[in-house]
């Protein structure tokens, strides 16, 4: 009897082992014999009490796995027929498959030229500073040593704002040297990039807004020759290691002396020409001993201190590095032109 009895609970458990399982209507019929709540398993544990004494506990160990058995069989199909469904239903999702690639975006050629001039003069100790676009005409213009009747501050090449003759957008990045030097004590050495705006037609070379970085440093003794190595360092490190410069006499209201200098291009080709002009030289920035009219003007004593300021406009050298032809490319945001910039930094 008890040999019997043991012998057909082994059998359910083979056939339990072996059932086959397809769809889910077998899943169902599977679920009633061996799991639901009137599973045949259950029966048996009814037969207990005719075991012999010492071969209880065995039975009831044997009844537990054919138990544990038909409920890990019956788990193990469910999920494997809801993923088969949601395959089918294309609803599966595998958290293990690789995802697909994040499109990388690309910076914009402003911006490299920008990140490339910073990070140049922040290895000799520059900062970065930055300052609004809508600025106060005194801090533009007035600190800055421009005269009233200046050309530069008629409507005709200066956004104002509207209703005002005082706020206007920033036409030169030089408004930060007067921000800062009213608000520090020198040494005050710092780079400013930023946006500025003219009143100029839009044309392939020229755009009403465009980037400049304005460079100021001011100490006890700073000389003509401090800036001189400053640029000539900074057109090496941006041009190559061999870049001569020169710097041409000029004017500014806000330094004196003045000069503009240009970097040594070459006329290796045609292009080359058109560019310099035929001269090989290329102008790159304007610069000069800061005026101690703008020092009285920002209160510092032109007695004690002295400095050197320059500014350059972005556009132009970010043209000449991608030889890109039209300026107006640079604020079109069109993503065929954009994408050519994947990759480099
Ligand atoms: N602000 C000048 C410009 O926009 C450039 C400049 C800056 C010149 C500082 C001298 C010193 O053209």
């Amino acid at each position: 009897m008890t040999a019997d009895i043991f012998a057909r609970v082994q059998h359910i458990l083979t056939i339990i082992k072996e059932e086959k399982i397809e769809n889910a209507v077998e899943l169902e019929s599977f679920r009633i014999k061996y799991v639901g709540s009137k599973n045949e398993i259950k029966g048996l544990f009814g037969e207990i009490k005719h075991i012999e004494n010492d071969r209880k506990k065995e039975f009831g160990q044997l009844l537990n796995d054919v138990k544990q058995a038909a409920e890990e069989k019956y788990e193990a199909f469910k999920s494997r027929l809801l993923e088969l469904d949601e395959v089918q239903s294309g609803t599966f999702l595998d958290l293990t498959a690789p995802c697909a690639p994040i499109p990388a975006g690309s910076r914009h050629p402003v911006s490299i030229v920008l990140n490339r001039i910073i990070q140049i003069f922040e290895r000799i100790g520059f900062v970065v500073a930055e300052e609004r676009e809508i600025e106060d005409d005194w801090y533009n213009f007035t600190a800055m040593n421009t005269p009233e009747d200046h050309p530069a501050r008629d409507m005709q090449d200066t956004f104002y704002l509207k209703g005002s003759t005082k706020e206007l957008l920033r036409t030169h990045t030089s408004s930060v040297q007067a921000r800062l030097m009213t608000t520090q004590k020198p040494p005050i050495r710092i780079i400013a990039p930023g946006r500025v705006y003219r009143n100029e037609t839009i044309s392939s070379r020229s755009h009403c807004q465009f980037h400049q970085v304005e460079g100021l440093y001011i100490d006890k003794n700073v000389s003509f020759a401090d800036m001189k190595q400053t640029l000539l360092y900074f057109a090496r490190e941006m041009y190559g290691a061999e870049t001569e410069i020169r710097l041409r006499p000029s004017f500014f209201p806000f330094t004196e002396p003045s000069a503009e200098m240009d970097v040594y291009w070459g006329l290796k080709n045609e292009d080359d020409y058109r560019i310099t002009k035929g001269t090989g030289w290329l102008e790159i920035l304007g610069c000069g001993m800061v005026d101690p009219n703008v020092l009285i003007n920002c209160g510092i004593d032109p007695e004690e201190y002295s400095g050197f300021a320059f500014g350059m406009g972005i556009e132009r050298q970010a043209m000449l590095q991608f030889k890109i032809t039209d300026i107006r490319q640079l604020f079109e945001n069109d993503t065929r032109f954009l994408k050519q910039f994947v990759g480099i930094v």
